[in-house]
């Protein structure tokens, strides 16, 4: 029982790494499995539980946590039972690639594109590992690998390493992961003073959500309570084009910085522009009591933080608050992001060739109204910031190219002909199950 809230969430049913951040440093690998014999898928599942820690088993950041989680075909693969299936959410069922065309992910990022097997029904389990450190990564990747071993029927058919850069930041130069919402019963303080915890059932299944009801939740209730959705996304980032666009719109390195920073919301250290808009502030960037307690709700025409800002569009805190049409607390998202790749040496402005970015990772109970509607409504689309032809100017896609207004007096900054930095080279959408789901789809006899 959280002492705070009241709220009392099955702990030691919930697998650690969906709830809980992963480690600072981290190194991890993510697998991707295909179950081609349904009998191995079983015992497969049934030595990955093993490996699973329960979010009680595991103190504040810190640990090594192995996540797993099935696609829908996984599910199918297993046996799960068609009147089962039918219960997850139509997003689930048809799976990212199906989706691709509402997600914005044409051209360069569409499937047809994609890396393989990303978006291929061959994509059944989804395995991720994250240690504070390489040794005791490789002692349970090793336990990872044996899980499937010796099991002819299983193969492992993509493996994706990532780090932390030594920076701490990820490719563009920028920390990330500071803004998540708490939920209440988890036992982690939010790290905005001003937002609530969020009510349990917007991430964790079998718990009413901010609404007031309970989730729709796959049945049977063994198998949907204290699981949740799970969505992976690679997502290749364009270093060299997004410095080198940058640099041919500034006069200065400090112009540069702060045209980033504008793009963002946040300068490179995470110091948040509402609360320092000229200039970054290392001490408050790396300071978490004080890197996320700001609101834009007296900036409302952007002036420090324009309204287009990756982080404003994403979690637009209070600036929508007089709008009274959106709640933004049924559209908060827990993302659980990794970096890949070597960083992009600084200063070089020339496309060395070589795949880096983001692993970019959600975990939610509302795959549509979380994940799809931050994605499509807020940073694909620019309606909802008075812009209708801007799209998020860090993530957004673009057909051609596509423009960034910065608000500034006396007359603001129409920034033009932005080209794409980010091209998604696959994904998933996933269901991470409870500890005791996946002992019961380990003994399915169907
Ligand atoms: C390569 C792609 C991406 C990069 C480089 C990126 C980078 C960033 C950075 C630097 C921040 C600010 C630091 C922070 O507040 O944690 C941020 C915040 C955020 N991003 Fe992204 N992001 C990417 C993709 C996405 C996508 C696809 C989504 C959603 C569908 C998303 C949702 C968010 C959210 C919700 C926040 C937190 C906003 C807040 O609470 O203030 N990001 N991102």
């Amino acid at each position: 029982m959280d002492a705070t809230t009241g709220v009392s969430l099955e702990l030691d049913d919930i697998q650690a790494g969906a709830l809980y951040e992963r480690p600072s440093p981290y190194v991890g690998t993510y697998l991707l499995l295909c179950i081609r014999d349904r009998r191995d898928g079983r015992e497969l599942v049934r030595r990955l539980r093993r490996l699973v820690e329960p979010a009680t088993a595991v103190g504040p950041v810190g640990e090594t946590s192995v996540t797993v989680a099935f696609t829908y075909r996984g599910l199918e693969a297993l046996g799960v039972p068609q009147a089962s299936l039918d219960s997850f959410s139509p997003e689930f069922r048809q799976g990212m690639a199906a989706r691709a065309a509402v997600l914005g992910d044409t051209g360069e990022s569409g499937p047809e594109r994609w890396e393989e097997p990303l978006g291929s029904p061959d994509v059944h389990v989804a395995i991720a590992v994250l240690s504070p450190d390489e040794t005791q990564l490789e002692q349970v990747a090793v336990r990872a690998r044996e899980a499937h071993a010796e099991l002819p029927g299983i193969e492992l058919i993509w493996r994706q390493d990532c780090h932390q850069l030594a920076t701490g930041r990820t490719s563009f130069g920028f920390k990330d992961g500071i803004g998540q919402p708490a939920v209440e019963g988890s036992g982690r303080p939010p790290t905005d003073p001003r937002e609530r915890p969020l009510k349990a059932g917007e991430v964790v299944l079998g718990y009413p959500d901010e609404t007031g009801d309970l989730p729709p939740m796959p049945v049977p209730d063994v198998l949907g309570r204290n699981g949740t959705y799970v969505v992976f996304r690679k997502l290749h980032t364009k270093v060299a084009a997004y410095r080198s666009y940058l640099r041919a719109r500034s006069a200065t390195r400090a112009e540069e910085d702060l045209l980033g920073a504008k793009m963002v919301g946040r300068w490179q250290s995470g110091a948040p522009l509402a609360l320092t808009p000229d200039e970054d502030d290392g001490e408050l960037g790396g300071d978490p009591r004080r890197n996320n307690d700001f609101g834009f709700g007296d900036d409302p025409r952007g002036f420090k933080c324009p309204v287009g800002a990756h982080a404003r569009r994403a979690n637009p805190r209070d600036a929508l608050d007089h709008e009274g049409s959106v709640d933004v607390r049924l559209h908060r998202m827990i993302r659980r992001g990794t970096s890949y790749g070597p960083p992009l040496p600084e200063g070089v402005t020339d496309d060395d060739g070589i795949d880096r970015g983001i692993i970019f990772v959600f975990a939610g109970a509302h795959l549509k109204r979380q994940f799809e509607f931050v994605k499509t409504q807020w940073l694909n689309d620019g309606i909802f910031i008075g812009a209708p032809l801007e799209s998020d100017p860090l993530v957004g896609p673009r057909d051609g190219v596509g423009s960034f207004t910065v608000p500034q007096r006396p007359i603001r900054r129409r920034l033009q002909d932005l080209p794409p930095f980010v091209v998604t080279r696959g994904g998933e959408y996933c269901f991470a199950p409870s500890l005791s789901a996946l002992a019961w789809l380990a003994d399915l006899d169907t």
